[in-house]
């Protein structure tokens, strides 16, 4: 096992009516920016649970961040939020909104220069806004992490920061927020919480069995819970176990001392990027083609996902690769997320296009050898086509 460091002070507060506890985790004297999306949060009811629990705090509003918060928008809420001295953040909504406000808590009191500069320099961030989250999509783990993914329209970049200081300071997980998910949403968020344990497990062994077996158990429930919550959204249990999955799938756990790729993830991002096309599916479209490409390398452990999680274990360790390949891209589809580049109209010309990126951008060594180049990735994103 590798040596690591892990820390997460995410306080989480878990299950039906726990919104209502808002109010003893924010200073009774905050000045509070709640953020929200498009409005989903006014048609299922969390608004006037966030408002009721907030009744006796001084509260401002930041609403119509998008999916795939654009750094545009939020720094509109940096300029409202420096005005008005807001002192505590509150995203309530999927992990766009808990993103955009992780930036929001960054860019408001930054003083190195343009707050863009955290993204595409990576400036350090030395101190951030508190922020606590309410969530209501489970997928990206964003509510206990320290990470986030801003895009920015101009340009047509997505890029991602991270800092000791943008973990939130709680996150509410309540279940009963996520019944009014569309189908379409829930589907992502499988695929996106499964990718994110495949990405820290499948790829090479270091002798670290308890942490192989929690990501096991995590894709196990996944694919158990994953189905019946697009059968049933309004179960309470399923949504609650999908929930505790997405989260325990990128709050750090299952990473400690073990080494990680995240290819995947860098190159779908362009995909989102330039077409708009949502995030998991992206994830969908890249994965399996880079698992095909770096078979070899990732042998050993595409065999144990394959046995433990698929059941597979006949034939040679070849056909069993390729029979774990096409048991991933089966129960991707399963969830009516389609798997290949040509199915969302794109082509070669995209291709092309994320090449140039990475060359100008000086892209190189992803993934946990450190040996995916930017001739790889226009490899991989063939293989997908
Ligand atoms: O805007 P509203 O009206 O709220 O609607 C949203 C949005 O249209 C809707 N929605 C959310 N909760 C709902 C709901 N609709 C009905 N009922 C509810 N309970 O769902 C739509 C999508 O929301 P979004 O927040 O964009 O989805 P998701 O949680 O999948 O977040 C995706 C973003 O997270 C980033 C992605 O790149 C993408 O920008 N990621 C963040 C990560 C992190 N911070 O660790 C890791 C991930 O790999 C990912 O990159
Ligand atoms: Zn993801």
């Amino acid at each position: 096992m590798n040596n690591f460091t892990f820390y997460n002070p995410v306080k989480i507060l878990f299950g039906k009516g726990q919104i209502s506890k808002l109010s003893k985790e924010i200073p009774a004297e905050a000045r509070v920016m709640v953020t929200y999306g498009g409005g989903s949060i006014k048609k299922n009811g969390v608004y006037d649970q966030v408002m009721e629990a907030l009744k006796e705090h001084t509260v401002l509003e930041f609403s119509n961040i998008e999916p795939n918060p654009h750094y545009e928008t939020l720094m509109q809420a940096v300029e409202i939020a420096r005005r008005q001295n807001i002192d505590f953040l509150l995203a309530v909504g999927g992990g766009s909104i808990v993103d955009g406000t992780k930036f929001i808590a960054a860019a408001i009191p930054f003083e190195g220069g343009d707050p863009w500069d955290i993204l595409s320099k990576r400036a350090p961030v030395e101190t951030a806004v508190p922020f606590g989250a309410v969530l209501t999509l489970p997928a990206t783990g964003s509510e206990m992490n320290a990470g986030a993914v801003i895009t920015r329209v101009e340009t047509k970049e997505k890029l991602s920061f991270g800092s000791p200081h943008t973990f939130p300071k709680f996150s509410v997980l309540d279940p009963e927020t996520t019944f009014s998910l569309p189908l379409r949403q829930i589907s992502n968020g499988i695929v996106d919480a499964f990718t994110h344990v495949l990405e820290q497990y499948l790829t090479y062994p270091v002798n670290a069995p308890l942490q192989d077996r929690m990501a096991e158990s995590i894709l196990l429930t996944l694919k158990e819970e994953g189905p019946k919550a697009m059968q049933n959204p309004g179960d309470y249990d399923t949504m609650a176990n999908f929930m505790w999955s997405a989260t325990m799938a990128l709050n750090g756990v299952i990473r400690v001392g073990v080494p990680t790729d995240w290819a995947t993830h860098y190159i779908a991002h362009e995909l989102t990027a330039l077409h708009g096309i949502d995030h998991a599916r992206t994830l969908a479209v890249v994965l399996p083609a880079l698992l095909r490409y770096k078979s070899e390398t990732k042998k050993e452990k595409l065999l144990q996902y394959g046995k433990r999680i698929w059941g597979v274990d006949a034939g040679t360790e070849d056909e069993c690769i390729e029979a774990t390949i096409q048991a991933t891209i089966a129960f991707f589809e399963s969830l009516d997320i389609n798997t290949r580049l040509s199915d969302y109209q794109v082509g070669e010309d995209t291709i092309r296009r994320i090449v140039q990126r990475f060359q100008e951008r000086g892209v190189k060594d992803l993934g946990e050898r450190a040996d995916i180049q930017v001739e790889d990735v226009q490899q991989i994103l063939t293989m997908s086509l």
